[in-house]
């Protein structure tokens, strides 16, 4: 069987005295919406911390794209995008520009990076607008140019800090609700979306394919 695009094996991370994720197991397929939910504190910002490669595990393997998250961070990297949970565009740049920045920050060639960012703009919609400035974006067309950008590098995981009813493109939308298998010519792309807070429950809760609320 194919190797799990994600891998979270007896996971523990510890602030001092405080543990703070406590021997999490859990595994993504290609191809699946994987929805990380729990109450307040549960841990759910520390582990993605960790499988970001922004902070080290206490205890425990990570893996993404069978990469190591602590002795092979750079593969990892190069694995994932991410829409911050606060919009982390440029401002004073136009929606082309801030997609154009992150492709040369990425190392994607030339080439290839022109055409991957009209077909990206295109699909959540915001081809037309790629010469206004991103300030006079709405909050919704921000979120969207954010998802176009997490895309550009070919990432096989997109890391999706809590969405919300803003994400309104049609085509955006769906690829983030119910699309358990991305179309074959968009890549395999997964989404780890990490949408809420609070919510019941006394520990980390995993949901597979769950519709993003
Ligand atoms: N850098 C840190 N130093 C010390 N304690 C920390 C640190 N980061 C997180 N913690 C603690 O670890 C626990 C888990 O925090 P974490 O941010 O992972 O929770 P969360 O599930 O994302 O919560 P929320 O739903 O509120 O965002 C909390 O008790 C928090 O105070
Ligand atoms: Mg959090």
């Amino acid at each position: 069987m194919e190797r799990p695009i994600i891998e979270v094996k007896k996971l523990v991370r510890k602030f001092g005295e405080l543990t703070a994720v406590n021997d999490v197991s859990f595994a993504v397929n290609r191809g699946e919406i994987f929805s990380f939910l729990g109450p307040n504190g549960a841990g759910k910002s520390t582990t993605i911390k960790i499988l970001t490669t922004l902070l080290r595990p206490t205890a425990g393997e990570v893996r993404v794209n069978g990469f190591n998250a602590v002795s092979e961070q750079d593969n990892v990297r190069h694995s994932f995008g991410i829409v911050f949970q606060d919009p982390s565009l440029d401002d004073e740049l136009t929606a082309w520009e801030n997609m154009e920045f992150h492709g040369v920050l990425y190392g994607v060639p030339k080439d290839t990076r022109r055409k991957r960012i009209e077909e990206l703009m295109n699909f959540v919609e915001l081809w037309d607008r790629k010469d206004d400035l991103v300030k006079n974006f709405s909050g919704g067309m921000k979120r969207r140019l954010e998802i176009a950008r997490g895309l550009l590098h070919h990432p096989r995981v997109l890391f999706f800090r809590r969405t919300n009813s803003r994400t309104r493109s049609a085509n955006a939308q769906s690829y983030l609700e119910l699309h358990p298998k991305p179309q074959q010519n968009r890549g395999d792309h997964n989404i780890f979306h990490h949408p809420l807070h609070g919510g019941g429950g006394t520990r980390i809760e995993q949901g597979c394919n769950h519709r993003p609320r």
